[in-house]
């Protein structure tokens, strides 16, 4: 079987996980690691019997590789998947997929024009829970749907995770590396579904504050109230304060005039009057789903089919982020899209 030749750049707490992915998969072959820490690129190299970069330099001179998955902390994200794509490779980007709107809109254009295939890690996407009540809203099985909520109630540490190490503390937390915090790194996958649920935003209106991080820029609360443009209402909320720790949860509601469906972490139920409906995710383990989605863009790679969540899709809730941080900002209702006179993008 043809494989596609894959490298990694950034061989951290993801990295591997693609690294691992990759190696697993029939359709693919993991070519190279990159990490600006050689031995970090060396010791993931070794484990999957890749080549060892220290640069993205080097995977993109290296012919075996026709597709690059940017892995590295989010500000380079934007400036990477550029360069590999101007040398003609094709890229698989963590989210989110730029730091800033005119770096995603810059890939997003980029990619297409060459023809290339841009996807953006939004693994979720692969739930089976997710993909179900997107079919039933879908289809209608809720009717009109007048409602979305999202609740995120993370757990992230200074020490066990802002600060973990020398590399994390060099870039999480801070706007300029990692570009907000609870909901610009956490709650991103949740508001990706939102409006794979929902569809497009009309205007927003949010608050963003640091209750409980003293040593990190970036927000750990956020609550945002949103209007579609179908005319349903959306709330939000998102932290990484909660305590105690094993109170963590995550929850997507979707009301229609005709049922109630909610996403309880990685499991569905939902109500109407024909029933009850349940997917049950809670045995998926980390990395399953991104392994899903990495099969798919290589089926992509090899077919030249669209891969669903390109730049087009990746950049829904980069916006939609960028407009609850400009509201708090100003204290005013933004609407959406963003032009380019908005600041900050
Ligand atoms: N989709 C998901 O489930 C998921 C989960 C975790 C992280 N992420 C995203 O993945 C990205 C990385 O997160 P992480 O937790 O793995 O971070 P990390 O700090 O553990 O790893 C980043 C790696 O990139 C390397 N690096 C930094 N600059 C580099 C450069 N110029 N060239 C090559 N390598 C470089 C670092 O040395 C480090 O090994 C972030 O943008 C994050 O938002 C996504």
């Amino acid at each position: 079987m043809d494989r596609v030749g894959f490298a990694v750049v950034g061989a951290g707490v993801i990295g591997q996980v693609h690294a691992g992915n990759i190696s697993m998969l029939e359709s693919c072959r993991l070519v190279a690691v990159a990490d600006q820490v050689r031995e970090r690129a060396e010791m993931v190299g070794r484990q999957f019997g890749a080549k060892a970069y220290a640069s993205i330099d080097e995977v993109v001179k290296d012919p075996d590789v026709e597709a690059v998955v940017v892995a590295t902390p989010s500000y380079l994200h934007a400036p990477q998947t550029l360069y590999a794509l101007q040398h003609g490779k094709h890229v698989l980007v963590e989210k989110p997929m730029a730091t800033t709107l005119r770096g995603a809109r810059l890939i997003s254009e980029t990619a297409k024009n060459a023809g290339l295939r841009l996807g953006v890690v939004f693994q979720e996407r692969y739930l089976g829970a997710a993909r179900r009540l997107k079919e039933v809203v879908s289809d209608g099985g809720l009717g009109r749907v007048y409602l979305i909520e999202a609740e995120l109630k993370w757990w992230r540490g200074e020490a066990d995770y802002y600060r973990s190490d020398e590399i994390a503390r060099s870039w999480r937390g801070y706007w300029e590396t990692e570009g907000g915090g609870v909901l610009m790194n956490q709650a991103i996958h949740t508001l990706d579904l939102v409006l794979w649920f929902g569809g497009d935003v009309e205007e927003v209106s949010g608050f963003i504050s640091n209750a409980s991080h003293p040593s990190i820029e970036v927000e750990d609360v956020a609550t945002a109230a949103i209007r579609f443009r179908s005319g349903a209402l959306g709330a939000i909320s998102a932290t990484v304060n909660t305590q105690p720790t094993n109170r963590q949860y995550r929850k997507i509601r979707v009301l229609g005039t005709r049922g109630f469906a909610e996403i309880h972490d990685l499991s569905l139920r939902i109500w109407t009057d024909d029933g009850e409906v349940q997917v049950d995710g809670s045995g998926i383990a980390f990395g399953e789903l991104h392994r899903a989605l990495l099969a798919d863009f290589a089926d992509c790679v090899k077919s030249g089919r669209k891969f669903p969540v390109d730049g087009v899709e990746g950049i829904k809730s980069l916006e939609l982020i960028k407009a609850v941080y400009l509201s708090s900002e100003r204290g005013v209702k933004v609407s959406l899209p963003l032009g380019w006179g908005d600041v900050p993008l």
